[in-house]
């Protein structure tokens, strides 16, 4: 068989470093306890390596308090505790046309409910939204800017720090979708103005799948009601919701498994530098490009320009629908792909690209390397060369 060449990362990043590996396995045959919940041997080091986690996360995010690290299941998971949690009849969201369905669904449905307004605004043809345009777009009664961070179709990385400055300058709460950038490029949260940052831990953080986390930033918390309602291990006397940190937005028993992988992916990830990590996946994604760029009847979508993009890269092959490029890859050179409109249906209509039945998008992580990507390059060579003439 083939060997697997994954570059689908953008979805979930594979394989993780082996560290994860190690930490999921420890707690599943050896620890095994609930966090907070016990006062055994084990239950004691299993809430040490959930703070823990917590710890190495609130020092990626630029050093801020460890309790404002939120743990959450996914990135969809943290997007709509943001949401849900902070938005109130009458609200106006400025959201963009690159988002993802987390966002734009979320936001969709409190908007057909009658309970809030939003203003989606446009991106140019390689997914930049401009500040100015998001600016136009407030109203009086607008409560939040909800933007991503990089688009996970083109991989574009907006101006969060400008957004940042805007949405400090009307009071707006900033919302940043930091599912395909945490963990890919360095994120201060303070620095960039963020008040709300949703992620998961499987992608770019490269924690295992059911990790995620919401950052909120100091005193949002007076605005942001928790989603749910349950045990935290903590003032078990009353039946009433804590209000402290973390533990107001955790109810229930965490997805331990993949905090303690978590906490080992980014303790790693730290330990190499999210520079380094970004250098390494950036040169990929230019070399990438450069080859793509050769092949008669490919189109590539996006900036192209390796500094400004997370490493995505979507694409076309004339002739082919997509998902039939996406199955000879597979078939073929076992080269794992994703094909479609990847759950962000608003930028398809920019790109042009949305009765074409989307893109094929080729997402890198740290661990593919440069020979991987000679194969990818040959092969999309030889689908484009094989497509059908007329
Ligand atoms: C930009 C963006 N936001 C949100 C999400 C949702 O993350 P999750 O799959 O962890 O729920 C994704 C996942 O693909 C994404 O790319």
């Amino acid at each position: 068989m083939t060997a697997r060449i994954y570059v689908d990362n953008a979805a979930t990043s594979w394989p993780k470093p082996l560290a994860v590996y190690d930490a999921v396995d420890h707690f599943q045959r050896e620890l095994g306890a609930p966090a907070g919940r016990g006062a055994y041997r084990e239950a004691i080091e299993v809430g040490r390596l959930v703070a823990e986690t917590r710890r190495q996360l609130a020092l990626l995010l630029g050093g801020v308090a460890a309790e404002r690290v939120i743990f959450t299941f996914n990135g969809t998971d943290s997007l709509n505790l943001a949401i849900h949690g902070s938005l109130r009849p009458g609200d106006h969201v400025v959201t963009s046309v690159v988002e993802h369905n987390s966002v734009l669904r979320p936001l969709r449905q409190l908007e057909q409910s009658g309970a809030i307004e939003v203003s989606r605004v446009a991106c140019d043809r390689v997914g930049l939204v401009d500040p100015d345009d998001l600016r136009r777009a407030i109203r009086s009664q607008t409560r939040m800017i909800a933007l991503t961070h990089a688009s996970n179709v083109t991989g574009t990385i907006q101006p969060a720090a400008a957004v940042g400055k805007l949405a400090a300058q009307h009071g707006l709460l900033f919302l940043l979708d930091a599912a395909q950038t945490l963990g890919h490029v360095p994120v201060d949260v303070e620095a960039l103005g963020v008040h709300l940052l949703a992620a998961p831990g499987h992608k770019a953080l490269m924690g295992p799948l059911g990790s995620g986390l919401l950052y909120v930033a100091p005193g949002v918390e007076g605005q942001l009601q928790p989603v749910r309602q349950g045990g935290t291990g903590t003032q078990s006397e009353s039946d009433t919701q804590p209000q402290s940190l973390p533990d107001k937005y955790e109810a229930g028993n965490h997805n331990v498994p993949a905090i303690v992988g978590l906490g080992a992916a980014v303790r790693e990830l730290r330990e190499l530098g999210v520079e380094a990590v970004e250098a390494q996946t950036r040169r990929l994604l230019s070399h990438l490009q450069d080859g793509l760029k050769a092949i008669p009847g490919v189109t590539l979508h996006g900036p192209l320009d390796a500094q400004r993009q997370a490493a995505i890269q979507s694409l076309a092959v004339s002739g082919y629908d997509p998902q039939e490029v996406a199955s000879m890859l597979d078939t073929a050179y076992s080269i794992q792909t994703r094909a479609g409109l990847h759950c962000a249906p608003l930028v398809h209509q920019t790109l042009g690209t949305h009765s074409q039945g989307g893109s094929l998008r080729l997402s890198l992580g740290p661990f593919n390397t440069a020979e991987q990507i000679n194969i990818v390059i040959r092969a999309i060579g030889e689908v484009a060369a094989s497509a059908p003439v007329g």
